[in-house]
């Protein structure tokens, strides 16, 4: 760490911002790195409308085994940390690039998917969207007989603008952002912290490794989500 942890009692307005390393306690594979899910699988077979359009099949089978491994895996601490002190400071606000709902699991009400949820699908036909928690899905197509296709954003999809307009509204106006597992990677996702850090918040990152970002952050905590949560939230 460089430097104390800040005393987060000291901030009203904390966005957590969050990304695949949070969930790794849980038992749930990142996406880079060793082990990572884009290491064992290459997106333009499984994470792409390319792929889908070409053969769904395919793209749900790798979906459905992402979706029965976040079914058996828990939260862990640092979500059930965030959750508490969401609970604690009502204007805090959680933005996740995860797309695993644990956010949701551990208590949190309020939670900005950038990249979408696993546990909703659609239909770009006829604008069908609907929660879907079965494993395995009892259809992969809807009534109408068209696929489903995960509610995701994929590698070449655009990003849902509103989501991203709520990401920046709720990022400009905090007073500390807490970036937690996450490579820094994948834009525009990654750029949202300098806005944070643009408009004067307090920046802490918390992941084991450096990041190509991480020069931007004031406080850099290496280690574990868990165990760095619970440096910053020590009432719990
Ligand atoms: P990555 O897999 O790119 O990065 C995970 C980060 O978590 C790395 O920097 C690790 O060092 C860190 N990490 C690993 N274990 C950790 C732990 N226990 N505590 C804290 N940090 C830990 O995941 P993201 O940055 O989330 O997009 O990836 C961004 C996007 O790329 C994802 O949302 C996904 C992917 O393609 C979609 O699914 C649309």
């Amino acid at each position: 760490m460089n430097g104390d942890a800040p005393d987060l009692n000291q901030f009203k307005r904390i966005v957590f911002f969050t990304g695949a390393g949070l969930s790794a306690e849980s038992g749930i594979p990142t996406y880079r790195g060793q082990g990572g899910t884009w290491q064992r699988y290459n997106y333009e077979d499984y994470a792409c409308q390319r792929a889908f359009d070409r053969d769904p099949e395919k793209v749900w089978e790798f979906h459905e085994a992402r979706r029965a491994d976040a079914a058996g895996c828990e939260p862990n601490l640092a979500h059930r940390l965030i959750a508490e002190i969401a609970q604690a400071k009502p204007e805090t606000e959680i933005v996740t690039q995860n797309i695993d709902h644990m956010h949701q699991r551990a208590g949190a009400e309020r939670v900005i998917e950038l990249h979408g949820s696993l546990w909703r699908v659609r239909c770009d036909r006829t604008g069908l969207i609907e929660e879907n928690f079965d494993v395995p899905l009892k259809s992969r197509k809807t009534p109408y007989g068209d696929y489903w296709r995960p509610d995701l954003v994929w590698f070449e999809d655009p990003m849902n603008m509103e989501t991203i307009d709520e990401a920046v509204r709720v990022i400009q106006r905090c007073d500390c952002l807490v970036s937690i597992g996450t490579s820094g990677l994948v834009y525009p996702a990654a750029q949202l912290p300098m806005l944070a850090i643009a408009g004067g918040a307090v920046a802490i990152e918390i992941n084991p490794e450096e990041t190509p970002i991480s020069q931007s952050f004031a406080y850099t905590m290496r280690g574990p989500a868990t165990e760095m949560m619970r440096l910053l939230w020590p009432e719990a």
